[in-house]
């Protein structure tokens, strides 16, 4: 039955001349039937130098509408329209705006977590993978961080000669890892290295032995020479883990690591998008224009 449905995925895929782009939390059957996998950042790239005409993107909203907007001679499908980044809503560009009188020299960094409305508020975008690179490329020494407290608190450890002022949004996924998980992890595994993402409070990541992107995480885990790793991010990273270091165990920071948006797409989902060209990403041309500018400014860093 799955391999039915992939079958019939890769038939459509070549058939549309489309391309299929996953997320590292996406579940593994998606994962499976992917041409690319990636982070936010590298995802984002990949978008705007794909040679097929569709995309199929397979994460949540902000990742497909960050790919129609450097991209937007392509058709980019997001295969379930309700998944979306609650993060990312805890945000909006009326709220911005207001905000930005208050902070009248401070440029607005907006993490890639965010809608294309708030992108077009903002001066430059960032993701997890690039963050600091971003903020320390800035020559202004005022910045207003949107939506995510916990990445910008990170960001703020690591950059001292900026004042960062920041949004209240949080990962409703990473916030979740408590002390309490940590402190359990500590007890049981307590030479196992920590990787955790930057989404994580500021009391986890001060214990953590390396903080990084998704695919940072993917990439020290193969670095790494212990047997036994802690993962604090979402749980879909375990598919990648699981197949390139079979020879390693993975330990979860927390049990309440998965993003339910994330795990919104099914096989099926990707064949009805193909299928039926549904849930096209379009965004009005001025505020694409505007976001695209926030983006490029990140990506030709
Ligand atoms: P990455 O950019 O690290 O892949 O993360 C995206 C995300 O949504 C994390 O929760
Ligand atoms: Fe949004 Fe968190 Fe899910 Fe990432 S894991 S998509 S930040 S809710």
């Amino acid at each position: 039955m799955i391999e039915d449905m992939k079958s019939k995925i890769l038939r459509l895929k070549k058939e549309k001349k489309a391309v299929i782009l996953a997320h590292n939390y996406q579940i593994d059957e998606v994962q499976e039937i992917a041409d690319y996998i990636g982070d936010s950042l590298a995802l984002s790239k990949i978008a705007m130098n794909v040679k097929e005409d569709t995309i199929v993107f397979c994460g949540v909203k902000f990742m497909a509408e960050t790919a129609k907007i450097l991209a937007p001679d392509k058709k980019v499908l997001l295969p379930v329209a309700e998944a979306g980044c609650p993060m990312a809503d805890m945000v909006t560009a009326e709220n911005l705006r207001k905000t930005k009188k208050e902070y009248p020299e401070a440029v607005v960094v907006c993490y890639v977590n965010s809608s294309a409305d708030v992108k077009a508020e903002s001066d430059i975008c960032c993701t997890s993978a690039n963050a600091l690179e971003v903020i320390k490329s800035i020559d202004s020494d005022k910045i207003l961080f949107v939506p995510d407290r916990n990445l910008a608190s990170y960001i703020k450890s690591q950059v001292k000669d900026k004042q960062i002022d920041m949004w209240q949004g949080f990962c409703i996924v990473h916030n979740r890892v408590s002390e309490d998980n940590l402190s359990y992890i500590k007890e049981n595994y307590p030479v196992a290295p920590i990787l955790v993402h930057p989404e994580c409070r500021p009391e986890i990541i001060e214990h953590a032995d390396f903080v990084g992107s998704t695919s940072e995480i993917i990439k020290k885990v193969k670095e790494l020479k212990d047997k036994k790793i802690i993962i604090g991010t979402e749980e879909g990273i375990l598919y990648t883990l699981k197949k390139q270091n079979p020879d390693k165990e993975f330990i979860l920071l927390s049990n309440k690591l998965a993003c339910v948006n994330m795990k919104k797409t099914t096989l099926q989902d990707v064949s009805n998008a193909l299928e039926n060209d549904i849930n096209r990403i379009e965004i009005d041309e001025t505020i694409r224009e505007k976001a695209y500018n926030s983006l490029i400014r990140m990506i030709s860093l």
